[in-house]
């Protein structure tokens, strides 16, 4: 089965200093695969990522790569590209310009090399001919793409690839790799947000402070029975406070996820068997069901509760969005 992974990594520790940042991660990520990286700011993805691209050397573990033992030769190993840190370009040459000097630094004809194809996958063809100096962190993005998709990897190994894309960005990058997934590479990409990472990816690896705390199909980790916060909006608040309260396993939550604009939304606090009693309470009462959804979305939940991560911190952040 192994020549079937394009990542088997046991045991891998990296140190800096006195800094543990990788304290033991087992990966296995199969051919084809989009595979999602995530974990809070520190937690250890580049560093992790960066072992990947061969740009560092683990203290301990072992790594094979598209079946082969790494070596830690501080090279990149062969079918694998990517960037980690946002990708380094020239700023005083052009799109196309960077990716031509990258081509011929691997000995490729740039006039073969398939720039124009790369450019045009990743929607940089209208600034191929500008310099990269003014280009906004998403087109920066973007171009590292390009410049990865040109070696044809079979490995792609991608660091925060969604910082600084809008939605459609987004949505046009990610369409990239999933053609290119279905083509049969795999590829690693990190985020510190588990939504960037739904759409997308199938599977995922959750890490904090340098340890493996999940690894496995979303659908997995969405199954846990924990109780969520759900915003609940009724024809009748009063009346829909008063049954939520009287529900075994149903807390009210005055505090976080509350909208602003909210006098008739509540947000309780359950897990799906107590809710499914709330709804049924509401239904027989005759109070109109407008809205229920959960505050933080299943997923999401999961993984900040893995990480030790505060609920309250982010279901702000989504409501102040919401009411934008
Ligand atoms: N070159 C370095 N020197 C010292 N400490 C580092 C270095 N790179 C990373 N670290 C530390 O290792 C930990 C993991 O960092 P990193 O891999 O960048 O996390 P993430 O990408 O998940 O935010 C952090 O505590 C960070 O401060
Ligand atoms: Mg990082």
């Amino acid at each position: 089965m192994d020549a079937l992974l394009a990542i088997r990594a046991r045991g891998i520790t990296k140190c800096f200093g006195d800094v543990v940042a990788l304290d033991g991660i087992d990966l296995e990520v199969a051919q084809g695969r989009i595979h999602g990286l995530v974990g809070p700011n520190g937690a250890g993805k580049t560093t992790l990522l960066g072992l990947l691209l061969g740009l560092a050397v683990p203290d301990g573990g072992r790594l094979e790569i598209l079946g082969t033992p790494v070596e830690w030769a501080l090279a990149t190993p062969d079918g694998v590209a990517g960037f980690v840190d946002g990708p380094g370009l020239y700023p005083s040459l052009t799109a196309r310009q960077n990716l031509a000097a990258l081509a011929a630094l691997r000995g490729r004809d740039a006039r073969t090399a398939g720039i124009d194809e790369v450019l045009d996958e990743v929607g940089l063809t209208e600034v191929a001919d500008d310099r990269t100096r003014g280009f906004s962190l998403g087109m920066r993005q973007r171009l590292g793409l390009a410049a990865a998709l040109l070696t044809r990897p079979r490995l792609l190994v991608l660091d925060e690839p969604s910082n600084g894309l809008d939605p459609a960005g987004k949505q046009h990058v990610n369409g990239v790799l999933t053609r290119l997934a279905a083509q049969g590479s795999s590829i690693v990409l990190s985020s510190h947000r588990m939504d960037d990472l739904e759409a997308l990816c199938s599977e995922v690896t959750i890490i904090a402070t340098g340890r493996v705390v999940f690894s496995g199909p979303l659908g997995k980790l969405a199954a846990d029975d924990r109780a969520l916060d759900y915003r609940l909006r009724t024809s009748d608040p009063v009346a829909a406070r008063r049954l939520a309260e009287g529900t075994d396993g149903v807390r009210i939550d005055d505090g976080a996820g509350a909208r602003p604009d909210g006098a008739n939304t509540l947000v309780v606090r359950a897990r799906v068997p107590a809710l499914d009693d709330l709804v049924e309470r509401l239904v027989r009462a005759g109070i109109a069901l407008r809205e229920l959804a959960p505050v933080v979305s299943p997923l999401e939940a999961a993984f900040l509760a893995l990480t030790g991560q505060p609920r309250e911190q982010p279901s702000q952040e989504r409501t102040q969005e919401a009411g934008r």
